[in-house]
């Protein structure tokens, strides 16, 4: 029941409290101790904007910021430490702007190759995803600036974003989607939470109840506050209702949620809740006094480490890198990209970097016989003079540099790619470049990702930098000259073509529906189940030094202990380059109710060993990790047997080990419905029936005779007890069996 109180126009005020002012504002009410706050985008850098001529999809001018490498390369550091150090730095940076909020980490699953905003997003692994997730909300809340997780959840695509339905089953809704969340609100503790623009099974994100109160706050203990994508609320009214708290952006007025409170449709209660949610984020964004100083040239540096420790060595296959910048006579830089460098991608994330470095700039300062080619033009276009002035460049030079990638047009939020191939007129020109020159390292710029099965050994050495923000160049030259060994390893797999993605029938869907029909199996859990080649394995990367793996022994924690397991395991650094290494723990359980995936990674830890020493490496592994959710029953901790394995991709395992978890292997509770055989091997029901079926006089005619009968016994053994019944002459009556379900505990 709601009435307009004793304060004239309050309910005016309380409505308003739950919009925002502007495009980045909130309204203020000082009689609630509700300050305005100000937000801005994004995930790997600011762009604050001019209120006055906002620039929604970041196609315009901001003010100058850090532009960091964005998730999809800080992602392949799998260091959660130096993504939290990133997030930090975005954090001070977004201080001195005045900011209270940065809208991001982005972390929607890959589930597609193809989506049009995967630059902006970590992996097609939840506990990947999650963990780094929740390293960016603490490194920015470390500094009194609220992050913002986004965009809960399931906009894995930005074909329809604002209107399409993502149609998905419980157990990989779950399991696979939910949980990348999940694992980053408990760890990251984030003061926001944007919904998505989609629905998720026919239900608008932004006015679920279920999954803005039930799961996110009432299931993990989410405390914040929630708001809208921009201009992404259907129904403002059932959106408060739901448990969203800000619709962004605003106005000066929001009529339908007042007319609502006024008609008592809208409890005055729900509106309360919004303004203290509204207080406490006022108060949480205050909490650091005085504000950090930012340093741009301190944070130009941090972006060129973290894109350096972020990119993947593919393949070094003739031993070409490092490049020894002393014995290098003289290097061909070849592309386009060198020149104009491809380090974010397009949309609502687009930072304006304090400083760009191009590879061009960057090689000429650390060598000193450079040529430069342009080789391609971007928009795809052959260009013949071009090419042959780069196939020249390459046959007089010791060594080829070839920077290619993607093109800014082709990776945008807003709209996916339809291809995963590099454009004809780079694969083209690199072959032209392979056949006058043995020496050839390609550097690959790319939000997300692009198969190099057709031409990969064209090139000795292949680096994945994906978009390294601002400190472009200086760090594929440290990377190339050995300056930084590589440790990246691949968040997500390359596949060989895109008709082998998992999505690929089923995205980006028709009829404002998209089903997700391959289920759980994302990524690597895909091809990994249909025992696919791949062009590259998730966790796949290489470092310029060798590491041995060994001494595996696996810990088994008491049934009370969060920690399910420990495992630890040596690393020995057997070359002579110091380096880092991601120790992989995969988790391989046995189906039985449930079917399993291959292996799923349950943890991982990147550890630094120095050459010729070793390190003792030991990772625990939380017994939620293991859960698996049942269409039914819900979260269930499946036991029974389950094999650990330590690798350094998912598809180079180097120890094995099992261990017994402790829970029973998951089997349905007993029903009227469940099978003849089910109720025989339940231990309380088997030997009652038994007894009443001897009691009775046995099982006679057809099923009797199927039964008794090695070939029949399986299909009897299958039927329901409830269809049985409807056989003539069976020995035993509803009320036997009603009897017996009375007197035993039917779950498993
Ligand atoms: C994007 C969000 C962004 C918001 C504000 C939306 O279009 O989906 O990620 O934070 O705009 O710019």
């Amino acid at each position: 029941m709601t009435i307009e109180n004793d304060r004239p126009g309050d309910l005016d005020q309380l409505a308003l409290l739950c919009t925002g002012s502007d495009y980045w504002n909130t309204h203020v009410d000082e009689s609630r101790g509700v300050r305005c706050i100000r937000m801005a985008d994004g995930p790997h850098g600011l762009r604050v904007q001019d209120d006055d001529s906002p620039d929604h999809l970041g196609l315009g001018r901001s003010l100058p910021a850090t532009c960091f490498p964005p998730a999809v390369a800080l992602a392949s550091s799998w260091d959660a430490e130096l993504v939290a150090e990133v997030g930090g730095a975005i954090a001070v940076e977004a201080r001195a702007q005045g900011v209270d909020v940065v809208l991001g980490p982005g972390l929607n699953m890959k589930r597609s190759p193809l989506c049009g905003r995967n630059f902006e997003y970590y992996s097609e692994d939840p506990l990947l995803a999650g963990v780094l997730a929740g390293a960016m909300v603490r490194g920015i809340q470390s500094k009194g600036v609220a992050a913002t997780l986004k965009h809960f959840a399931l906009n894995n695509q930005e074909t329809e974003r604002m209107r399409v339905s993502a149609d998905i089953d419980p157990r990989p809704l779950h399991e696979i989607y939910l949980r990348a969340f999940e694992i980053a609100v408990r760890e990251g503790e984030p003061w926001m939470v944007m919904s998505s623009y989609n629905a998720i099974n026919g239900e608008y994100a932004s006015q679920s109840k279920w999954l803005l109160t039930d799961i996110l706050r009432d299931e993990w203990g989410f405390d914040g506050l929630v708001v809208s994508d921009w201009g992404g609320v259907y129904d403002p009214v059932a959106a408060v209702a739901a448990g969203l708290d800000l619709r962004m952006p605003g106005s000066a007025t929001n009529e339908k949620v007042l007319q609502a409170a006024r008609g008592g449709k809208l409890d005055v209660v729900v509106l309360e809740r919004v303004a203290a949610r509204l207080r406490q984020l006022g108060e949480r964004t205050a909490s650091i006094v005085p504000a950090p100083k930012a340093d741009v040239a301190t944070n130009h540096a941090l972006c060129r480490r973290a894109a350096a420790e972020s990119a993947v060595l593919l393949h070094n296959k003739r031993g070409l890198l490092p490049l020894d910048v002393t014995s290098v006579k003289s290097v061909a830089l070849i592309g386009e990209l060198a020149r104009t460098p491809r380090y974010q991608g397009a949309g609502s994330s687009a930072v304006n970097p304090t400083r760009l470095v191009s590879a061009l700039e960057a090689l000429g300062d650390a060598m000193s016989d450079v040529r430069f080619e342009a080789g391609y033009r971007l928009d795809g276009v052959a260009d013949d003079t071009l090419r042959a002035a780069a196939v020249e460049a390459a046959r007089a030079a010791d060594t080829v540099v070839m920077v290619l990638g993607l093109p800014a047009v082709d990776e945008a939020e807003g709209h996916d790619r339809t291809s995963i191939e590099l454009p004809a007129v780079q694969v083209d020109l690199l072959r032209a470049v392979s056949a006058v020159s043995s020496r050839v390292v390609v550097v690959l710029s790319n939000g997300s990702v692009v198969t190099t099965a057709g031409w990969r050994d064209q090139c000795g050495a292949l680096v994945e930098f994906w978009l390294t923000g601002q400190a472009h160049g200086e760090a594929i030259v440290d990377v190339l000259t050995g300056v930084v060994n590589p440790a990246g390893r691949l968040a997500e797999t390359i596949p060989l073509r895109i008709e082998d993605t998992p999505a690929y029938i089923d995205f980006p869907g028709e009829g404002l529906h998209v089903r997700y029909g391959e289920g759980l199996y994302i990524g690597y859990r895909w091809y990994d189940a249909r025992k696919m080649p791949v062009d590259y394995p998730f966790g796949h990367g290489l470092s310029f030094t060798q590491f041995d793996y060994d001494d595996l022994v696996i810990d088994r924690h008491d049934a009370s202990d969060p920690i399910a397991f420990t495992a630890s395991i040596t690393v020995a650094n057997v070359g002579d380059r110091d380096g880092a290494e991601v120790v992989q723990l995969y988790v391989a359980a046995p189906s039985g109710v449930l079917r399993m995936p291959e292996q799923e990674l349950r943890a991982f830890a990147k550890v630094r060993v120095a050459a010729g020493r070793s390190e003792r490496v030991t990772i625990a592994v939380p017994r939620n990790r293991l859960r698996h959710f049942h269409p039914q029953a819900g979260w269930v901790e499946t036991g029974g047997e389950v094999a650990v394995l330590i690798g350094a991709s998912s598809r180079d395992v180097r120890l094995r080990s099992t261990l017994d978890l402790p829970n029973k292997p998951l089997s349905e509770p007993l029903t009227m419905w469940s099978p003849l055989g089910h109720w025989f091997a339940h231990p309380q029901a088997g030997p009652k029936l038994n007894a009443v079926i001897d009691a009775n006089g046995g099982m006679r005619g057809r099923l009797g005779d199927l039964l008794a009968d090695p070939a029949g016994r399986d299909s009897i053994l299958g039927i329901p007890l409830a269809s049985i019944m409807q056989f003539p002459r069976i020995p035993f009556s509803e009320q036997d069996l009603a009897n017996i379900m009375a007197a035993i505990d039917p779950r498993p």
